[in-house]
């Protein structure tokens, strides 16, 4: 059985206001009724699957248990870092917590939308006796634009059937450099997906991190149990290099493979990016009242969210529009990226 690992530790500051460091985007029903985390739970169950582990901030435990136990889901464990080292410690986390040094585990980030889940299992079972072998498996999308915010796979010999060794690794590029393996041809963006035993994984973190490996060996033996919940030791933890796998591991290990799917995958990661998934009402505008209310008169091509107050609107045009809470977001549509601006002024004001 495959063992998926759900990654659910992230902040999410590009979906402010509605994702906050108290309840950030994977514990918000952004796309559906479902948050993106239930949304990723749901993803891998059935026969091929066993229970998910879960690694998360332990500020978001109770989000956690009450999000998985609303649809039916019980986690093998859920580990609960004590702050965030990112990626590649928190999936050295669960794969000291797998069953069996030999489980493959499924890596899913818990904030993204896979539109074609038949695709995703097909990419999977076409991964998996490479895992048997010992190769540490990605998932490549077929690149569209010069994106700098992704990792990005030059794809190598076959070794299987529309299954390439990874060349080369480039996590988030420079932009002169995404475009010119946008214009190569031969890429794939990485999308952050990952499967691999989990003794192979902590073999590539023994030969290319062994200060990680060590760190989270320590924590996770010192770990405080309760129940399905552990809390890994939070000084030996932060004893631990804070990387992602993409640079610790990904850029480093020799036996990559890179599995091409087209699964209608999106990170989700702006306002933009979710209109452009979203469907939208014969004027192009994409509403979503979670717990508002909204109304748009003669309003074209806008993406309008509240939670709470309601929000009207009349006569505009290609804008974003976010009510949570006490805050208000408007941007034009096409300069959501710029979040990361109005972030840093408003630590400035505080
Ligand atoms: N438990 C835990 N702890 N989870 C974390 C942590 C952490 O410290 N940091 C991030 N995560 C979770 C996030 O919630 C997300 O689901 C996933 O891990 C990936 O982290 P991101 O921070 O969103 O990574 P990224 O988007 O910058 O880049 C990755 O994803 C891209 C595709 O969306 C990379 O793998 C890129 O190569 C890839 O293209
Ligand atoms: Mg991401």
């Amino acid at each position: 059985t495959i063992v998926p690992v759900i990654l659910s530790g992230g902040s999410g500051t590009r979906l402010w206001p509605m994702s906050r460091p108290e309840r950030p985007k994977q514990f918000l029903p952004l796309t559906a009724d479902e948050t993106m985390l239930q949304l990723t739970a749901r993803r891998a169950v059935g026969e091929r699957y066993g229970a998910p582990i879960v690694v998360a901030n332990a500020a978001h435990v109770g989000q956690v248990q009450d999000q998985l136990a609303t649809i039916g889901i019980t986690p093998a464990a859920v580990i609960l870092e004590p702050a965030g080292r990112n990626t590649a410690p928190a999936i050295a986390l669960a794969a000291l917590a797998a069953p069996h040094p030999e489980s493959a585990l499924l890596v899913m980030p818990s904030d993204h939308v896979i539109a074609d889940v038949d695709a995703f299992h097909a990419a999977i079972a076409a991964a998996l006796p490479l895992v048997g072998e010992g190769w540490l498996v990605t998932f490549g999308i077929a690149p569209d634009a010069p994106e700098t915010g992704y990792g990005w796979i030059q794809t190598g010999e076959p070794i299987a059937p529309g299954v390439h060794r990874v060349a080369r690794f480039v996590e988030k590029p420079p932009l002169d450099r995404a475009e010119a393996m946008l214009a190569a041809g031969g890429h794939a963006w990485n999308g952050g997906i990952f499967l691999f035993r989990a003794d192979m994984y902590l073999g590539a973190l023994a030969a290319h991190a062994p200060e990680m490996l060590h760190a989270t060996q320590t924590a996770m033996r010192q770990a405080q149990v309760e129940g399905i919940c552990h809390y890994p030791d939070a000084d030996a933890f932060a004893a631990s290099p804070s990387d992602s796998i993409d640079y610790a591991v990904m850029e480093k290990a020799d036996r990559v493979a890179v599995v091409p799917v087209a699964m209608g995958w999106s990170d989700v990661g702006s306002w933009d990016a979710l209109h452009a998934i979203s469907e939208t009402d014969p004027s192009g505008n994409a509403h979503r009242a979670q717990g508002g209310e909204v109304i748009a008169l003669e309003t074209t091509n806008c993406l309008v969210r509240s939670d709470g107050v309601r929000v009207a609107m009349v006569g505009v045009s290609d804008l974003v529009v976010v009510a949570s809470g006490n805050d208000v977001l408007i941007l034009p549509r096409g300069r959501s990226q710029e979040i990361k601006k109005l972030i840093e002024a408003m630590k400035e004001s505080a």
